[in-house]
């Protein structure tokens, strides 16, 4: 029985821009999604019916609002496949963390049943699937960087060459994507040109000038919501800013370093300093990089 084992990377947010409300309730965006290093771990193989998933997080379930069971749904009633699948979901990736760890489980679904039952789907033909599960599941057909924009479906991949180094503080808790999107209050923006000027310094590698320009609409929303996370991101600016932003709607905080050096460096101290105020909170260091695999 074949058996195919995939690596399913989150992401962090270095521009997120809301543009403006769209008739059918979604946000219009304009954003640069990254993966990093930090990755769960799916195994598929095949079954003679059902669909059956097993994760070993206790908290997710493993039903019809579980990503995973419903990419499986999705391609056995578009592509008219009888037979079943057994998936095992390895979690690393905080749930509600806003590094789209569910997304990306899905987009590692359709890529895999791609693959074992040979439907010979291209790139572009996945990620139009992957828009029929959520707003952030076509990015991760394509993972490494990428300008997006639409509701999530319209990407542009980025050629970075640069690895990137980052450190991820989790503050413990989850956060609903919808209930940001929902307390978001739209304001009329100044038209400005930084997310093209934030491109080239990627490109250039200029962690300087990127930090200067990262942006989130969402995190004020976040920030005002959840005065926890109000607490650890004032934390987290005092001691590593410039380069310190939430990632999508939150709850993870996130920090560009310069170097691997500062990012021990600066690990050392934040550890120091978040686990006085919260045990739960975690604090990791992952590199940015395209990932072969898919
Ligand atoms: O598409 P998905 O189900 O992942 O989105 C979760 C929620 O985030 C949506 O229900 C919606 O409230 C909000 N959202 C949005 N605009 C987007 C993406 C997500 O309003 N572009």
């Amino acid at each position: 029985m074949p058996k195919l084992k995939l690596r399913s990377p989150a992401k962090v947010n270095l521009y997120l821009k809301v543009a403006g409300k769209r008739p059918d309730g979604y946000h219009e965006l304009e954003s640069i999604f990254q993966t990093i290093g930090l990755s769960d771990q799916l195994e598929i193989s095949e079954s003679r019916r059902g669909i059956s998933i097993t994760t070993d997080d206790a908290g997710l379930s493993t039903g019809k609002d579980n990503l995973v069971y419903r990419a499986t749904e999705l391609f056995k009633r578009e592509y008219h496949i009888r037979q079943g699948v057994r998936i095992s979901l390895t979690k690393r990736i905080p749930v509600g963390g806003g590094l789209g760890g569910g997304s990306s489980n899905a987009a590692s679904t359709l890529t895999g049943l791609n693959r074992l039952w040979k439907l010979g789907l291209s790139r572009s033909e996945l990620a139009l699937q992957a828009a029929k599960i959520g707003s952030d599941v076509p990015f991760f057909i394509y993972g490494g960087t990428a300008l997006v924009k639409g509701r999530g479906e319209i990407i542009f991949p980025l050629a970075i060459k640069q690895d990137f180094h980052y450190l991820l503080i989790f503050p413990g808790f989850p956060v609903p994507t919808k209930n940001i999107y929902r307390n978001l209050k739209l304001l009329p923006a100044k038209p400005d040109n930084n997310i093209n000027t934030i491109i080239q310094y990627l490109t250039a590698g200029d962690i300087k000038q990127i930090s200067r320009l990262m942006h989130n609409d969402l995190e004020p929303v976040a920030l005002r919501l959840y005065p926890e996370l109000m607490k650890t991101w004032q934390t987290v600016k005092r001691i590593a800013d410039p380069g310190v932003m939430v990632s999508g709607s939150g709850s993870t905080i996130f920090k560009l370093c310069s170097s691997s050096r500062e990012a021990l460096r600066l690990a050392k101290e934040l550890r120091r300093n978040l686990s006085a105020g919260k045990p739960e909170s975690r604090c990791d260091i992952f590199t940015s990089r395209y990932i072969p695999d898919k």
